[in-house]
This record gives C-alpha cells, sequence and structure tokens, in this order.
C-alpha cells in the first residue's frame, strides 16, 4: 500500500464513524412497532412513547417536530412522554415547543413524567432549573397533564387503563407512596412512567404491570463487542427496548434527543408499543 492510498484509507476509516456520529444517526430517527402483551387489558392499545426530546441548539427543532409527525401518523390512542423535555433551561423557544406540544396532544390523550433535566435538584446542580415548575407549565399549556408522583384512571378503546408516574430518580424526586395512593381495582393494566430504568429498584412493591422509561437514550453509543459504556444507568440489562423484569416488564425507548449530538449505532427512536391482552391474564 502506497502512502498516499494508507492516508485516504485511514482517513475514511476514521471520518465515515465520525460523520455518521455527529452528522447523520442524531438526526435518523427510526420508528419502532414493539408489541407487548399486558395483563388484564381487553382490546389492544396502540401507545406512541416519546422520550428525551432534549431541546436545545443540539437538538435541531425539525427533529422533533419530525419525531412527532411520525408518532401522530401512526394513530396512537394514547401518547406518553418519559422526560427530559430540555437539556438545560435555555436556549429553547417557549412559543414554539407550546405549540408543538399542542399539536401532538391534539392526536390522543397525553401523559408525561418529569426527567432529571427539567428541574429540581440534579437539574439544578447543573445549570438547569431549580424546580419542574416551568416544564410541568409549560406541558400543561401544550395540553400534556404531567403525572408527578400521582396516578389517574382513564378509558382508552373503551376500557379502564391506571396510568401512575413518579419524578426523577437522580432529582430525589420519586414520593412513591403519592404516586400509588389509592390502590387500582384488581384488574385494572397499570402502566408507571418512571424517566429513569434503575428507579425499578424502587418501586418493585406498588402495582404496576409496565414501566416506562427513557434517560439512556439507548447508551448513545453502542460499540460493536463493547456495547454501551456511557449508559447513564447502574443497570446495564435496561438501556433499550422492551425486557421483563420479575412478573413485570419494562420498556426502555432510545429517545429523540442526544446530549451534546452525538449517537453511533443508537439512533434516535419514535417508539409504538402495541399493548395486546395477555394470553392468560394474571
Ligand atoms: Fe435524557
Amino acid at each position: 500500500m502506497t502512502r498516499r492510498k494508507f492516508w485516504v484509507t485511514a482517513g475514511v476509516a476514521l471520518g465515515a464513524p465520525a460523520l455518521d456520529a455527529g452528522y447523520i444517526e442524531p438526526r435518523w430517527l427510526e420508528l419502532s412497532f414493539v408489541p407487548c402483551r399486558l395483563p388484564h387489558l381487553a382490546a389492544p392499545v396502540r401507545l406512541l412513547h416519546l422520550s428525551d426530546l432534549h431541546v436545545s441548539p443540539l437538538a435541531p427543532r425539525s427533529l422533533v417536530e419530525r419525531a412527532f409527525d411520525m408518532g401522530r401518523e401512526t394513530k396512537p390512542d394514547l401518547v406518553c412522554l418519559t422526560g427530559d423535555f430540555i437539556t438545560n433551561g435555555e436556549n429553547f423557544d417557549v412559543a414554539w415547543y407550546e405549540s408543538v406540544l399542542r399539536r401532538l396532544s391534539r392526536s390522543a390523550p397525553c401523559y408525561a413524567s418529569m426527567g432529571n433535566h427539567d428541574g429540581g435538584f440534579w437539574a439544578h446542580t447543573h445549570g438547569g432549573f431549580g424546580s419542574t415548575v416551568e416544564i410541568s407549565e409549560l406541558l400543561r399549556r401544550g395540553g400534556i397533564e404531567t403525572l408527578h408522583n400521582r396516578a389517574v384512571d382513564i378509558q382508552i378503546a373503551g376500557q379502564r387503563l391506571r396510568l401512575a408516574g413518579v419524578g426523577d430518580l437522580w432529582s430525589r424526586e420519586i414520593h412513591a407512596e403519592a404516586a400509588f395512593a389509592g390502590a387500582p381495582a384488581p384488574s385494572t393494566p397499570s402502566l408507571l412512567l418512571s424517566h429513569n430504568p434503575d428507579s425499578k429498584d424502587h418501586l418493585g412493591q406498588y402495582p404496576w404491570h409496565l414501566m416506562l422509561s427513557g434517560h439512556t437514550h439507548g447508551g448513545q453509543v453502542s460499540l460493536p463487542l463493547i456495547g454501551t459504556p456511557f449508559a447513564p444507568v447502574r443497570d446495564h440489562r435496561y438501556v433499550e427496548g422492551l425486557r421483563p423484569w420479575r412478573d413485570r416488564q419494562i420498556h426502555v425507548t432510545r429517545g429523540v434527543g442526544s446530549i451534546l449530538g452525538v449517537r453511533f449505532n443508537c439512533r434516535p427512536q419514535v417508539s409504538v408499543l402495541e399493548l395486546m391482552p395477555s394470553r392468560v391474564s394474571s
């Protein structure tokens, strides 16, 4: 190999992944349909699960708008958003955000939980809001109901569902007793919105069947043979996808935005859970 050929080959070998990670993948949304059997469900429910929008200069408006459009086009019965609506409390256009959220919420009932970037102890120590009030208000004006340590019973596809939501683990805002106050009727399918999948270890004694989480961004960088070394969780079994946990399930979406605008082998994701009745209800 000539010296020139060597440098061209090396340039391509190093440059192509960098181009992919910095410019192609962060904007290359994947629409994923995930079948999921849920105890006590009487009829199918299409649930759009979005997370980690991370609106900031590194997550362009067009990415969020396309993610919402992709989700709305699937005609969901229910939309759940599991936190990190912003990255640091600065540099986002409130009026624009409110309008796109309102367009999303017109398509189906929308519920949300808060992430570590949305305000509170963790965010405040990282240049963000001191509480979740600003983001909760933004969501309210956008037609989205925040489940911050509380639960609601809703009617979807002619049946009752329990939706509970907790505050963020890193923000020290999980108050499970409040979130699960007033137990659901015994045969009610119960979903839990909790930003960080590690929170499962604090929530095992409470009644839920399926937990919806984000936070990991799928690891953001997924390396062959190595995996996802940068995923910000203790339990690396729950970095993305639908996984069993005890007698329950946890779904972690890779999310839409990112930190630092880099993704490798880990595309942003619009997740659609096709909830179906269990063959044998437990
Ligand atoms: Fe996040």
